[in-house]
């Protein structure tokens, strides 16, 4: 426990240097607990069942944004984001009463869910924008996502950075919106700064340019009728 307490110690020195407002990814609880642990896939998939209802046997959630796709994204990513649910640091309450440690277990469902959810391919057809601000949406791309999400939106497992290439459109205006306006907490404070002084048109001409960024064709499943086998 002594290790957590110094590391947490620092780690509220570094972001009182830096200047940050609120603090980011301090780790501890399920979220290390989960990272700590070897996932079972043969496991995921049974935990899994209760995500499919909603994110689909496919992981590829709805391309309305109602639900976003889980396939492709990193393990560590997703494992951050599960962990911030299940404690309330980001606010979801449709899904809340279903990934309780009640319902599915504890830090090694997360570990095996997600490694169940890393084999998944991701869609070749995810819900994208109007279309109509395309070269706004990439100048602004170039010059305030790259640093942290990759030039393809790849993202970046070690430093937890989300793959946001392939996400529905709408789900990454509904995100950027409430990242950008504080409603979700658990957001990166250096992403918060970078993107303050967007409008509502940057909003949605960044959003659809990423939503249109095709992910590596090795992630993508070989056609949209695609069926999980998993779940016949
Ligand atoms: C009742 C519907 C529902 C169920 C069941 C559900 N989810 Fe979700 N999930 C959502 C919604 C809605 C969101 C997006 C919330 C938002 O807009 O912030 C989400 C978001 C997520 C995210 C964050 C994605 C990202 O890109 O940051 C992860 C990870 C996730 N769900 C995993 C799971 C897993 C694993 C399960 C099963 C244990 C599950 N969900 C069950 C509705 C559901
Ligand atoms: C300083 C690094 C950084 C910059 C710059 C940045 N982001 Fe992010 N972004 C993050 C991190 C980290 C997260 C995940 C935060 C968390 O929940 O832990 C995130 C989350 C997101 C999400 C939500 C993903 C999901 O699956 O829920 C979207 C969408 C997003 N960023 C888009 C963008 C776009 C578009 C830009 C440029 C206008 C941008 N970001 C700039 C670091 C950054």
């Amino acid at each position: 426990m002594m290790k957590f307490t110094t590391r947490a110690a620092v780690a509220a020195v570094a972001a009182a240097l830096a200047g940050s407002v609120f603090a980011w990814n301090e780790g501890g609880g399920e979220q290390d607990e989960a990272l700590h642990l070897v996932g079972d896939p043969e496991n995921g998939r049974d935990v899994y069942e209760v995500c499919a209802a909603c994110h689909l046997p496919e992981g590829w959630g709805l391309s309305d944004g109602t639900f976003p796709q889980l396939a492709g994204q990193h393990p560590k990513v997703a494992i951050k984001q599960l962990a911030d649910i299940r404690a309330l640091n980001r606010d979801n309450p449709t899904m809340y009463p279903f990934a309780l440690p009640s319902q599915i277990g504890g830090p090694q469902a997360i570990a095996d869910v997600v490694a169940y959810m890393a084999k998944l391919p991701m869609t070749p057809e995810n819900g994208v924008g109007p279309g109509d601000d395309l070269e706004h949406g990439q100048k602004l791309y170039e010059e305030n996502c790259v640093r942290c999400h990759g030039a393809n939106g790849e993202g970046d497992n070690d430093k937890f950075y989300p793959r946001v290439h392939g996400q529905h459109y709408n789900y990454v205006v509904r995100q950027f919106r409430e990242i950008k306006g504080g409603q979700r907490r658990n957001a990166n404070p250096e992403m918060v700064e970078q993107v303050k002084n967007f409008t509502e048109r940057d909003v949605l001409a960044v959003s659809d340019y990423t939503s249109r960024i095709r992910p590596p064709k090795e992630l993508t499943a070989e056609s949209a009728d695609w069926k999980n086998p998993d779940f016949e």
